[in-house]
């Protein structure tokens, strides 16, 4: 028998990838992992118990203690909730504890969409469709403050593209599981495109994966 059929979408944060994700989830009819809310709840979660984000052991001990039950609060949506995910995502205990949690999401018989930094590198490297899907820090920047300020966030554009770039600078230089290309993904630069034509792109990128599967 077949595995079942893994689509994985890497890349940074506001690069478009949750809505593609979302999109293809929708098109094949599959769960969608949205990895980056384990980050954002083990980061608040730390916060919240008057932890240290930056200790290893402390993250640590709270992302053992995740599970799926506790991802529904709004506050991991934030963009404070971005930041304390990027420096608790540098510990390895963190990532191994979160580990298994994404592994048992990939294993659903009917296949999956997951939404990640290192779904297609760490987590499901023999996934048969990945992609990488980037946009200029500008353009991303642009995005996420539009969104934060739908969710009532005041913010000023320049704060959210230096925290942008902050993001990349951590999650790209983390020795453990950093943001990159798998080798075998196809990169999709949305910088250029509007959604619509982005989850085109990555839907055609998917049905050639399927054809050769
Ligand atoms: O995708 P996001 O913005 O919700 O992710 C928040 C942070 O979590 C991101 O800056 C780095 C971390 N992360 C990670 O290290 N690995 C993942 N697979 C997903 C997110």
């Amino acid at each position: 028998m077949k595995p079942p059929f893994i689509i994985t979408v890497d890349g940074p944060a506001a690069s478009g990838k949750g809505t593609i994700a979302n999109r293809l989830g929708a098109l094949y009819g599959v769960p969608v992992l949205d990895s980056g809310l384990l980050y954002r709840a083990v980061g608040v979660l730390t916060r919240r118990a008057g932890k240290d984000l930056d200790s290893e052991q402390d993250a640590g001990g709270v992302a053992m203690t995740l599970t799926a039950a506790m991802l529904d609060d709004p506050e991991f949506r934030t963009r404070g909730a971005g930041e304390c995910a990027s420096r608790v995502a540098v510990h390895s205990a963190v990532r191994l504890a979160l580990r298994e949690l994404q592994l048992a999401f990939a294993r659903t018989p009917q296949g999956a969409v997951l939404d990640g930094r290192d779904m297609g590198t760490v987590i499901c490297p023999e996934a048969p469709a990945k992609l990488y899907v980037t946009a200029t820090p500008e353009v991303r920047a642009e995005r996420r403050w539009k969104q934060l300020k739908g969710q009532g966030e005041e913010v000023s554009l320049a704060d959210v593209l230096e925290d942008i770039r902050r993001r990349d600078e951590r999650d790209g230089s983390r020795a453990d599981s950093p943001m990159v290309a798998a080798a075998d993904a196809v990169l999709l630069d949305t910088t250029e495109m509007t959604i619509e034509q982005a989850t085109d792109a990555a839907r055609r990128t998917v049905e050639a994966a399927r054809a050769r599967w």
